[in-house]
């Protein structure tokens, strides 16, 4: 089965063939950084008009390198939401058109699902239940999967994601835009001791996860430290450098010491780790560690499968077309699309594993 993805939810404009739902045939990203980054931050308006000028070109490389002609391919799968409404509205468009003329099935799929997939190409077949963390700019949750498609957030974020948390605290260090790869080199040099950040904890006893008061953290830090951002060009100083490590040591020991107790409760039998801030080798080693403590695998997609890409939606797509799902010509996008559909309190969850199999 051979699917074309779409993925126009944020600012990469990407399309994707995929061939029975794990073998990547090809793969095109057109990314908007340059545009952005000069703002410190997406700018929905720019990034709209950029989807729409990029779209056309992007799916047709995407099947002159696959050497695949259209009327091969045997559906369409479509990011549709969440995401910005500009930018999901391209793609969406985009393919329903097209599978209108080519007369091919059409999916939509839940961006957080696709990350989700991604771990596909690379890796062992899943096994079941897994436990599923999503990080990227845009989103932080942690998914109980106890069959193919079926989706609990056991844990999400309060306040900010995680890679939002890495862009804020490189936007006030002077650092640029993304922040996350850009912490991460800084954070090779500095010291993660040097500075006492501690692990947010919940009020009200959940396992949730927030990261917009350690970004306070860091700006009273500079503050009451009189620490100078860095200016354009300039060389980051050791105490930026110490900064950055200390913020991402207490980032990553959020994520996966949350990880790794909620696995203690739940049982999983894969841990996926996926999204933008997955790229992140400190939260890949420590996400392995965890793994090997609680001797169950842990899936990561290779960097270029992390952040944004439409072979993640071809490759969720397929799944949902095999089973026979279909979309009409009224999709839509939705902009707060959530990705839960399996309705077990807590407590019930955590009392027996039999309710997996629900
Ligand atoms: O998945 P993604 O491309 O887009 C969203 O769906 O949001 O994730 C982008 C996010 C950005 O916030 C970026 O700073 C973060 O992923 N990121 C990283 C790293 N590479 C990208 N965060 C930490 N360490 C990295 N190496
Ligand atoms: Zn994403």
């Amino acid at each position: 089965m051979l699917v074309l993805g779409i993925e126009s939810s944020c600012d990469e404009t990407a399309a994707a063939i995929v061939r029975d739902g794990r073998v990547l045939v090809s793969s095109v990203i057109s990314s908007q950084i340059k545009i952005h980054e000069k703002f410190g931050g997406v700018v929905p308006e720019l990034a709209s008009r950029e989807h729409l000028d990029k779209i056309v070109p992007v799916v047709e490389e995407a099947f002159t390198r696959a050497e695949v002609s259209k009327e091969e391919i045997d559906g369409i799968a479509v990011t549709m939401g969440p995401g910005l409404v500009g930018s999901l509205l391209v793609g969406v468009s985009y393919a329903k058109a097209m599978a209108y003329a080519l007369k091919k099935p059409l999916v939509g799929v839940n961006h957080i699902e696709g990350h989700i997939y991604s771990v596909v190409f690379e890796n062992p077949p899943i096994e079941y239940p897994a436990l599923a963390l999503i990080v990227s700019g845009g989103h932080t949750n942690l998914f109980l999967i106890p069959e193919p498609c079926k989706y609990k957030v056991v844990a999400r974020t309060r306040d900010d994601a995680a890679g939002e948390a890495f862009d804020k605290v490189a936007k006030l260090l002077g650092l640029g835009y993304p922040g996350g790869p850009i912490i991460e080199r800084l954070a090779r040099e500095g010291n993660s001791r040097a500075v006492r950040f501690s692990v947010p904890r919940m009020g009200d006893g959940k396992p949730d996860f927030s990261f917009s008061g350690l970004k306070t953290a860091v700006s009273k830090y500079v503050r009451e430290t009189g620490l100078q951002p860095v200016k354009n060009g300039e060389e980051p100083s050791q105490a930026i450098k110490d900064l950055a490590a200390s913020f991402q040591s207490v980032v990553v020991r959020s994520l996966v010491g949350t990880m790794e107790k909620l696995s203690e409760e739940l049982y999983p039998k894969t841990l996926i780790v996926a999204g933008g801030v997955a790229c992140n080798n400190a939260l890949r080693g420590a996400s392995r560690e965890a793994a090997q403590r609680l001797n169950v695998p842990v899936y990561f997609p290779s960097p270029h499968l992390s952040t944004d890409n439409a072979a993640m939606i071809a490759a969720a797509g397929t799944v949902k077309l095999q089973a026979g799902e279909r979309a009409g010509f009224d999709l839509n996008a939705d902009v707060t699309l959530r990705l839960q559909n399996f309705e077990v309190e807590d407590e019930e969850l955590r009392r027996s594993r039999v309710h997996y199999r629900l």
